[in-house]
């Protein structure tokens, strides 16, 4: 249990960590490819040390240097190429990118058979999403009654398919993409909304032959990859702690630095101007939130966001809204406890299907803090009353419930106790270190 007591403002700069899905990503593509692929600042947490783990066990070799004065680990990653991962068992602890991502590489091999498991919570978690398409393609992979971990994949030839996704899910479009590569013919994927693309800007920068037209997006059948050097920007749904701390804690006036802006990831941004909060570029820093900065060092963008209390109204977040604010809709129900008027998430029945049912999670979790929210079969509605008592919240072995209750103990009058706060591990353990440091 970790108690967060009712602060003062937050204040001064901080460098999020490395971006958890690009460091996935930038580690797996490294594997598939040719020859050295150096990732600078790749994220140091327990989800992406199973991804180095992970591509150990396939045959590629890694080694890692010194961190950099934020956290991020230079690593260097000799890939095995596309058609040479070896036979494994492997061991993906609570990724669930790891565990959607990797079996569409594994799926197209000659031969060879690979199992992937991991903890209780990733037992829970849904993977017909990804052995329907891929068995479209001809591969052969075995679930747990058909939909559950763990996941058998056995090698086998692939044909390229035109996928029509259900779900807007950025997993199960990189899962198809990656076995487009060894496929015959091309792959193509259609999504119902724009969801992140670390995958294609990774894939296009190591050489593969992939487009996007509109929602469409095609991959060619390649025969090598070459990563090369691969920067992690700053990761926003990191950043979106202390971005939702800032606007919601008085006087608060914080900089976050180097953070990644891809446009599939920043929904919150347009979801907190519907809110009432004032957005602007490089000099306008009398705005609530100010975007300087921005740069482009990578396949990624970047920028300093700089983030200013503000007040607040209530927002209605639908189905479009959710992919580019999946993971931020939590803090979404917690700036909505704090906005006057009422804030309704739906279209978002996919958190259901999270590290925990986050739609349970977060509205069981702000009600014991004494918010007015309900869940819905498909998001929440919370009413706005302007402040929260404070309380204990059940992180539920949830990362970002953990650190949702963190944010809310700062904003709360009497304080929050966090359960099973450990879960920060899993995406930024050194979280409460930081959250301390603006805190003066
Ligand atoms: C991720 C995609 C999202 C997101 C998850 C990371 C990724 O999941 O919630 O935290 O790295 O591709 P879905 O693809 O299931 O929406």
């Amino acid at each position: 249990m970790t108690r967060f007591d009712p602060s003062g403002p937050l204040q001064g700069n901080l460098h999020p960590p490395p971006d958890k899905s690009v460091s996935h990503r930038a580690a797996l593509i490294g594997a598939m490819a040719e020859g050295p692929t150096r990732i600078t600042g790749y994220l140091d947490s327990a989800d992406t040390r199973a991804t180095l783990r992970a591509v150990s066990a396939v045959g590629a070799e890694v080694r890692e240097g010194d961190a950099d004065d934020h956290g991020g680990l230079f690593v260097e990653v000799e890939g095995v190429g596309l058609r040479g991962p070896r036979p494994a068992e492997i061991d993906v602890g609570n990724a669930g990118t790891l565990l959607r991502l990797m079996p569409g590489w594994l799926a197209g091999q000659a031969r060879e058979e690979w199992v992937l498991d991991g903890d209780e919570s990733i037992r829970r978690r849904p993977v017909d999403r990804i052995a329907e398409p891929l068995g479209r393609m001809g591969a052969d992979v075995e679930a747990r009654d058909g939909r559950l971990p763990p996941l058998r994949v056995r090698g086998s030839l692939l044909r390229g398919i035109d996928y029509e996704m259900p779900v807007a899910s950025a997993q199960v479009k990189s899962c198809v993409l990656l076995a487009g590569l060894l496929a015959d013919g091309t792959t193509t994927v259609t999504e119902p909304f724009w969801t992140r693309d670390h995958t294609e800007r990774l894939l296009a920068a190591a050489g593969a032959d992939i487009r996007r037209d509109g929602a469409r997006i095609t991959v060619a059948p390649t025969e090598r990859l070459e990563a090369g050097d691969v920067p992690v920007p700053g990761d926003f749904s990191s950043a979106a702690f202390f971005l939702t701390g800032a606007l919601i804690v008085q006087d608060s006036e914080v900089s976050l630095r180097e953070v990644g802006i891809n446009r599939a990831r920043i929904g919150l941004l347009s979801i907190l101007s519907r809110m009432g909060v004032e957005m602007g570029g490089a000099h306008e820093s009398d705005r609530a939130v100010s975007i300087e900065e921005i740069r482009e060092p990578g396949p990624e963008p970047i920028a300093r966001l700089n983030v200013r209390a503000a007040t607040l109204r209530g927002v209605e977040v639908t189905a479009e809204d959710v992919p580019a604010a999946i993971d931020e809709l939590p803090l979404v129900a917690l700036l909505g406890s704090f906005a006057e008027g009422e804030t309704v998430v739906s279209g978002a029945a996919e958190l259901r299907a999270k590290e925990s049912d986050r739609i349970a999670g977060i509205v069981e979790g702000l009600s014991a803090l004494g918010a007015e929210i309900e869940a819905r079969p498909d998001g929440f509605a919370v009413r706005g009353t302007g402040a929260l008592r404070g309380g204990t919240i059940e992180a539920r072995g949830d990362h970002r419930l953990a650190m949702v209750g963190a944010i809310a103990g700062l904003a709360s009058r009497e304080g929050v106790e966090v359960e099973d706060f450990e879960s920060v591990e899993v995406s930024y353990p050194g979280f409460e270190r930081d959250l301390r440091s603006l805190l003066g």
